[in-house]
């Protein structure tokens, strides 16, 4: 993954170049698409006419999707771009990447199902909040030798995970309370912010925008506090609302990398001292802590994933959907 820096910079051909390779392989179409926008100039003109922080080509090709676009390469692109290029500028310039994965639960509630019950479960960076009701779906862990481990709630939601090695019990949290933090929180129950989270997912990932879609009927109008806010500054004060015979545990999944290097030291110092347990399933070198302490040759295997961390210590090593886990 690169960096925000990256996007703001690079020129729209590398930058759409460099995303195709990235999108390849689980959406060829985007990846045709990236392909056409790096070779048309017209398109290109118009994308660097973008705000900096807006070039981020998942913001565009949501943009596409959402608003009945085409979904792959083809001779009417550029036509259909130019056509509804304010209604795209207006999407990327005031939406944001706030993919929100249902799968990383069956990661995650092992990890907050390991610590002294209940929990108090805060999740920074929550997105929709998907995050904070582990508890209300249903999940498949398949084991090295074909076992399947299932467990949680009978839901519409079914969260299917392959496991390798051995690890922490395949269990669920008790969950006392939920709070989660996001500069924008989105709304499951809000048409608009459910259509913008479905057009994140990229064409032919068609099963992952149905779970997710069914993840967000199922916790719209769900009880949780939901805080706008940065996740550092409002942290101290839902720590302080959280229960007082409840474990406090706070979750960061695929948002930590958001944050600048400065911003990010001073969250994980933070963590430090307000007293809590914290889960951090990050890029692998998001968090120093656990980047120095990876078992040598981690880095060897080629496969994109998270590294899945408690205090600071790895536990495993997963696929950045949650899909796949294996125990270190
Ligand atoms: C990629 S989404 C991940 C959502 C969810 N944690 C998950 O794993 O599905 C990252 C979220 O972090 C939020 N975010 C990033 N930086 C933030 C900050 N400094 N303060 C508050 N929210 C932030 C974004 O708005 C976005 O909703």
């Amino acid at each position: 993954m690169r960096s925000t820096r990256y996007w703001e910079s690079a020129a729209i051909p590398e930058l759409y170049e460099w995303f195709a390779a990235e999108a390849e392989e689980s959406s060829p179409a985007w990846a045709r698409v990236a392909r056409q926008v790096a070779s048309t100039p017209s398109i290109a003109y118009l994308l660097d006419t973008l705000p900096p922080v807006a070039r981020q080509p998942n913001l565009f090709l949501g943009a596409l999707k959402f608003l009945g676009g085409p979904l792959d390469a083809g001779i009417s692109l550029p036509d259909w771009v130019a056509d509804h290029w304010l209604q795209i500028e207006r999407l990327a310039t005031t939406r944001f990447t706030q993919t929100n994965e249902v799968g990383r639960c069956a990661v995650i509630a092992p990890v907050l199902a390991s610590l002294p019950q209940p929990i108090a479960l805060i999740e920074v960076g929550m997105s929709a909040g998907l995050g904070l009701f582990p508890d209300l779906y249903s999940y498949s862990w398949t084991l090295d030798d074909g076992t399947i481990v299932t467990g949680g709630t009978p839901s519409e939601v079914t969260i299917e995970c392959r496991v390798t090695g051995t690890g922490l019990p395949l269990t669920l949290p008790k969950l006392a309370w939920r709070a989660g933090i996001d500069r924008n929180p989105l709304d499951p129950a809000d048409r608009d912010d459910a259509a913008w989270l479905r057009a994140l997912v990229w064409p032919g990932e068609e099963v992952r925008e149905e779970r997710l879609a069914a993840a967000l009927r199922t916790v719209a109008g769900q009880d949780a506090l939901r805080v706008a806010g940065d996740i550092t500054d409002a942290l101290p004060a839902v720590v302080a609302a959280a229960p007082r015979d409840a474990t406090v545990v706070v979750v960061h999944s695929a948002t930590l990398a958001y944050l600048p290097r400065e911003a990010r030291e001073r969250h994980l110092a933070l963590l430090t001292e307000l007293g809590v347990h914290w889960v951090t399933n990050e890029g692998r070198k998001v968090v120093p802590a656990v980047r120095d302490a990876l078992p040598a040759g981690f880095a060897d295997d080629p496969r994109p994933c998270f590294v899945l961390a408690l205090d600071g210590v790895p536990l495993a090593r997963v696929g950045s959907h949650g899909q796949w886990l294996e125990w270190l």
